[in-house]
């Protein structure tokens, strides 16, 4: 027998991306200590003494809860006080009119995965732009989805608003309904965020097309949201999905990974949007089944976590002080590889905010190897090098353009 598993189930592999790489900094710094060691590998917020970092206010809500609140399960659906904070915490000042309802799901994974899943049919293709995260596609594929990209940036390095539309089109052409996912605020890996114009432009390209027999669904993973610069002006596209032609439905992947730095609790929410209350019924009755089927409930605690936040303007006031300062060591952080990218003549993909700079290249393993060999530990992705912003403290960003110039040009030295 070539395989006890089903069909489907067969010839799948699990590929750590950074496991290669995690191995390599354990090991120079074992070798050379901690403070040789650039490592820009990790995808979580760390401080200067590059120790993860636990919102203190949240970590101390956290552990203040009762017994019962950490023991007990949590609902299905989810705490009503839980979803009514990731609402709130999602749009704030930019809800659009329309209907509203979250699902707690385990993560923005979960909120993916929850999406795809009820809105896309097996064999669909899903779009989403090249420069993603990694997941998207074996969230696609674990489920018979197949994920299809359109090229993020134009040659003058903006949205590429041309190849979404193109690529819109043709997946219509072959499909009645496609999923869109696009990764903004902060976009992993770019740090890319979609102008107002940008939005603009997208949703017209959504509106003509999804028209008569075609629809479209559009996921938004808000993952980093929460370390924008301004919470007002990256949630303003928001109020435009009030504004969308009856063909489209919204959803939003809110996590509390980031924002409340809680990843391993697996919270998360989708979040559905539409002006048709039948169709927001539809969405919740649908999410709810396939939580109950894929994880039955969550984390009380991580809910009531969020809950308790919520309930006290001044504990949450105090969590959006402690996160803004960090948001603005990683733009300082940044700041340090900007400035002495362009100094080192190195292309970077546009970068507003968020945990990760890009740098595109031509052979992304051998320059993240060249890099090694000064202990500077990157993330190889099928384009370019991705650079872990919040985990690199400020004293080593510096002159860290320079080295990785000098590895692109060195593993590709014609460029
Ligand atoms: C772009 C993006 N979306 C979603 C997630 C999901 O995170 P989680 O499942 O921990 O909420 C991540 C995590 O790294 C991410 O980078």
């Amino acid at each position: 027998m070539a395989s006890w598993l089903a069909k489907h189930a067969q010839g799948k592999v699990f590929v750590d991306e950074v496991f290669d790489a995690v191995a390599a900094v354990g090991k120079a710094t074992a070798q050379h200590g901690k403070a040789q060691v650039v490592n820009a590998t990790i995808g979580a917020l760390c401080d200067e003494d590059e120790k993860l970092v636990f919102l203190p206010t949240v970590e101390r809500v956290f552990r203040g809860l009762p017994g019962e609140e950490i023991a007990a399960y949590g609902s299905v659906r989810g705490l009503p006080e839980y979803l009514s904070a990731a609402i709130e915490q999602t749009f704030q000042n930019s809800r659009p009119d329309a209907y509203i309802e979250a699902v707690a799901t385990a993560g923005g994974t979960g909120a993916i995965h929850n999406l795809l899943w009820n809105y896309s049919n097996i064999g669909d293709a899903v779009l989403t732009h090249d420069w993603h995260w990694q997941p998207y596609s074996v969230l696609c594929s674990d489920i018979m989805r197949r994920l299809e990209t359109f090229s993020f940036f134009d040659e003058k390095r903006q949205f590429n608003i041309n190849s979404f539309a193109q690529k819109v089109s043709e997946l219509l052409t072959k499909q009645d309904n496609l999923v869109v996912i696009l990764n903004t605020p902060n976009h992993n890996p770019t740090g890319y965020s979609l102008t107002d114009s940008d939005w603009d432009q997208v949703i017209t390209v959504i509106n003509q097309q999804a028209v008569g027999q075609k629809s479209i669904t559009l996921l938004v993973d808000i993952a980093y949201i929460d370390y924008a610069p301004n919470a007002e002006a990256c949630r303003r596209f928001m109020t435009k999905f009030a504004y969308l032609s009856p063909n489209v439905f919204v959803a939003l992947a809110f996590s509390m990974s980031k924002g409340f730095t809680l990843y391993g609790q697996r919270m998360g929410a989708l979040i559905g949007v539409s002006k048709d209350k039948a169709a927001l019924a539809e969405f919740v009755n649908a999410s709810v089944i396939t939580c109950r089927t894929r994880w039955s409930n969550l984390s009380r605690a991580a809910m009531r976590t969020m809950a308790e936040i919520y309930k006290d303007p001044a504990l949450l006031q105090q969590v959006g002080n402690e996160r803004s300062a960090y948001a603005g060591l990683m733009a300082a952080r940044a700041k340090v590889f900007v400035e002495e990218a362009k100094t080192a003549n190195l292309e970077f993909l546009p970068y507003s905010a968020g945990f990760f700079v890009t740098v595109p290249c031509a052979s992304p393993v051998t320059s993240s190897d060249i890099l090694r060999q000064s202990n500077i530990f990157v993330v190889p992705m099928a384009k370019g090098l991705r650079i872990a912003v919040c985990a690199v403290p400020v004293r080593k960003m510096y002159g860290l353009a320079e080295k990785v110039a000098q590895a692109v040009q060195g593993a590709c030295p014609t460029r």
